[in-house]
């Protein structure tokens, strides 16, 4: 295992909705929604499609690591809401940078972008890629039923990208998982209009002409949110008996933004200051598989990150997916 992140960069849509406009037609408030979730505005996509955002972030990523596209051989993307299902958005990434190279998707939620690393990480350890592209890019506004207060108001759109090259010390450990749950968060399927399909039940995403509504994300708040917190907490200490290290070692904690609340039960939980965790949804919301490699650039950017820092990225999401991976910057 063996590969060191040379650059990050990150594009949201230019229209900011606050609260208080989520107030205008929804049953709810500023004060509910920053109390509970920590989410004063989120960026929600009106002229962009994700592609062109996805291609925008490739581009920073790839200015920061100081090298162009030519350079890359492998792009991997995470998404839930790509503007297509097919082809991959890794597809379209490709032919906005005019790279010619293996580029394709993979679907593992929230935690994606972790599962993309180590897939990229495989690929270095075969010989198969010096260079990659890992991206994550999301337009949640699409899955989304913006009548119902208790899930439109946590997300936004966005996407993030890292330059990933082979070589050097890290990962000093990563992990993939899977607690199997199909409901507690979820996306039908698109609708169909087979002849032969028996399934179809009434006013479901997979009848023809079913509602918006139908076919929208769908979630058990509470449930996420414990399961967000124990595997937060497990992934971290997981990883640092890995790698053979402490807690109190690590410099900075970036983890899946999907809660301000469970970033803080956390900190708390971990015994380790707030100042060590990086909090970026104030001003994006939740924006799925973006969010760690989002508030990963926005670290980079602000100068946090410094050489031979030790970095957890961990992520959550529906599956129940997660991911967790410690490296040294
Ligand atoms: N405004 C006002 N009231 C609301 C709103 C809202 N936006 N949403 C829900 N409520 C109401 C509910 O209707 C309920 O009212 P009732 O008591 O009259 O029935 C009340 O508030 C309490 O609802 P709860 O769901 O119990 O609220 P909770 O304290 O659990 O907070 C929240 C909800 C913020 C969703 C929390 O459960 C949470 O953050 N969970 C984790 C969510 C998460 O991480 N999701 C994404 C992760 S994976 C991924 O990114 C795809």
């Amino acid at each position: 295992m063996a590969f060191h992140i040379t650059g990050t960069g990150s594009a949201l849509p230019q229209r900011s909705v606050t609260n208080d406009e989520l107030s205008s037609f929804l049953d709810t408030s500023d004060e509910w929604i920053a109390a509970r979730t920590g989410i004063r505005e989120r960026r929600i996509c009106t002229t962009e499609t994700l592609d062109e955002l996805a291609i925008a972030a490739c581009r920073r990523a790839l200015d920061a690591a100081g090298i162009t596209s030519a350079d890359i051989d492998l792009i991997v993307c995470s998404t839930t809401s790509g503007d297509h299902l097919m082809p991959a958005e890794a597809c379209a990434i490709a032919e906005g940078l005019g790279v010619d190279c293996p580029a394709f998707d993979v679907s593992a939620a929230c935690a994606g972008f972790v599962f993309a690393l180590d897939i990229a990480d495989g690929f270095f350890v075969r010989g198969r890629s010096q260079r990659a592209l890992i991206v994550s890019a999301e337009k949640m506004s699409r899955i989304l039923d913006w009548s119902d207060r208790a899930t439109c108001v946590l997300f936004g759109d966005g996407a993030a990208a890292c330059v990933v090259e082979a070589g050097g010390e890290s990962p000093l450990a990563i992990n993939l998982a899977c607690k199997p749950n199909l409901t507690a968060l979820a996306v039908p399927g698109i609708a169909g209009t087979s002849p032969f399909d028996e399934t179809r039940d009434g006013d479901d995403a997979r009848s023809a002409g079913a509602t918006a509504q139908a076919c929208a994300l769908t979630m058990k708040g509470q449930q996420v949110f414990k399961f967000g917190v124990t595997t937060i907490c497990d992934a971290v200490n997981g990883l640092c008996e890995q790698a053979g290290i402490e807690v109190s070692a690590i410099d900075h904690f970036i983890f899946h933004q999907a809660n301000e609340r469970i970033i803080k039960y956390a900190a708390k939980k971990l015994n380790r200051p707030l100042d060590f965790f990086q909090v970026s949804i104030g001003d994006t919301g939740n924006s799925s598989a973006a969010s760690v490699p989002m508030a990963l650039a926005d670290a980079y950017a602000s100068g946090r990150i410094k050489q031979g820092d030790k970095v957890i990225l961990t992520a959550f999401g529906g599956g129940f997916t997660s991911g967790a991976v410690l490296f040294e910057a």
